[in-house]
């Protein structure tokens, strides 16, 4: 094994510091990692290896035909959101098929998991709770093929049955996009409308109505391949409930949370067994409502997740090394990584002035600081940050200080900090 292609499709910055480690890693047994990205720039600091920048566009074939012509002996898929880790399940059977076996959960199950009905249904098959809710089918509201009269009265009797308020969500789309909540019937109708919709894009799309549960949000990485997956620990990344919010607008953690932790390890074994059935190779990422006790099961995210860093940090675990193992077909962690300490992700605003950015890294462990770009909207600077249990005051100490000199952290995010460190 010489060379290991990783496929990317948000800007790898995202992945820091974790995938510098890992192809560091590789380099030290004699390794080649090859990025082949299609958006954002990358230097040797991102990406301390080859670099292939490609077009947004390109085909699955296309991805896969660079891939070979570099001469990789084995791939990793680490792109998001679901389009592309669609995009690159598809590559996988290119490579799979040209002898350059890939890290990527098959084609066929991918095309499930990126699909939000298809998901509840394989969660509700497996024993998972799941919102109740219905499908809305784009082509049927369009009038295109089979005429269906009924159809927008039939989905009304479905929306009573469930009662207000609801959720729609496109049955694609990630990171919020397109969810809205139908707080009455005139709401679903407005939806339904003939024409462009208020949802997201200007044609109607295929959504998941479903009911709203109110609780906390959190998520879950599993990585691995049949008869070895690693559950990484829950991180808890805002609240749930009628209003959507933006993922990354409330103070993202994983640290202790013992009642929770504990009714989590029967659902992580049913996640497992999903994940086995479902051939999963690779990371999964899956989005949760803590509500009552009780674990819902949002979606099932085939690919990294949103909170990789997060889980990373707070596990002591890489999973971007996870992945270049599995490719390297050298065996893997199975079972529960368990947590190593608090690890806090925030948004820190436009450009964290150097001079502040080194006082921090002087005051508290930082993983990583960079910018968050999706679809390529900035929307400012974004923290990792790590503490040991035990550390709690110290932190919330040395974060105030350095708030009361500078003014960062912000007063709200520094309040959030104080009030999870201190409860
Ligand atoms: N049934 C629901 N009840 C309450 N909030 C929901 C529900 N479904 C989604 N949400 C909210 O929308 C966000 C995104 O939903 P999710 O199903 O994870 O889709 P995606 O991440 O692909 O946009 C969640 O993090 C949550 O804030
Ligand atoms: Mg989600």
């Amino acid at each position: 094994m010489r060379k290991i292609a990783f496929l990317r499709s948000v800007r790898i910055q995202r992945a820091d510091p974790y995938i510098q480690q890992a192809v560091r890693g590789l380099a030290a047994d004699g390794i080649e990692a090859g990025l082949f990205h299609t958006s954002g720039t990358a230097g040797d600091e991102d990406f301390p290896g080859h670099r292939q920048r490609l077009d947004r566009g390109v085909t699955p074939r296309e991805l896969a035909d660079a891939v070979a012509a570099w001469g990789a002996d084995a791939a990793v898929s680490i792109s998001l959101p679901c389009e592309n880790a669609l995009r690159d399940a598809a590559t996988k059977a290119h490579l799979d098929a040209a002898g350059i076996p890939t890290v990527m959960t098959p084609l066929a199950a991918t095309m499930l998991l990126v699909d939000k009905w298809e998901t509840k249904q394989l969660c509700r098959q497996a024993g998972l709770l799941v919102p109740d809710g219905f499908r809305v089918d784009s082509d049927l509201l369009a009038g295109r093929g089979l005429p269906v009269p009924g159809y927008r009265d039939a989905l009304r009797v479905q929306a009573e049955r469930l009662g207000y308020p609801l959720m729609w969500k496109p049955v694609w789309e990630s990171t919020s996009m397109g969810i809205r909540t139908l707080r009455s019937p005139a709401d679903l109708d407005d939806h339904l409308a003939p024409g462009p919709g208020p949802g997201h894009g200007s044609e109607p799309v295929s959504a998941v109505v479903e009911q709203v549960v109110e609780g906390d949000l959190c998520s879950v990485d599993i990585v691995g391949r049949p008869g070895a997956y690693q559950v990484l620990p829950l991180c808890w990344t805002g609240r749930a409930g009628a209003e959507p919010v933006f993922t990354f607008a409330d103070l993202r953690w994983c640290g202790p949370r013992e009642e929770a932790d504990a009714a989590f390890a029967e659902v992580a074994r049913t996640l497992v067994g999903l994940c086995e059935s479902l051939e999963v190779h690779g990371s999964v990422n899956i989005d949760m409502i803590h509500t009552d006790g009780r674990f819902v099961i949002l979606e099932v995210n085939p690919r990294i997740g949103g909170a990789t860093t997060l889980s990373c940090a707070a596990s002591g675990t890489n999973t971007f090394t996870s992945l270049a193992r599995m490719a390297r077909g050298l065996p893997v962690a199975a079972g529960p990584a368990q947590r190593v300490g608090w690890a806090i992700e925030f948004l820190a605003g436009d450009g964290i002035p150097p001079a502040v950015l080194a006082e921090l890294r002087h005051r508290v462990r930082v993983v990583t600081a960079h910018e968050l770009v999706i679809d390529g909207a900035s929307h400012g600077d974004i923290v990792v940050l790590t503490l040991a249990e035990g550390e709690e005051d110290r932190t919330v100490k040395a974060l105030t200080e350095l708030h009361e000199a500078t003014g960062f952290p912000a007063a709200d995010v520094m309040g959030k900090i104080s009030s999870l460190l201190t409860r």
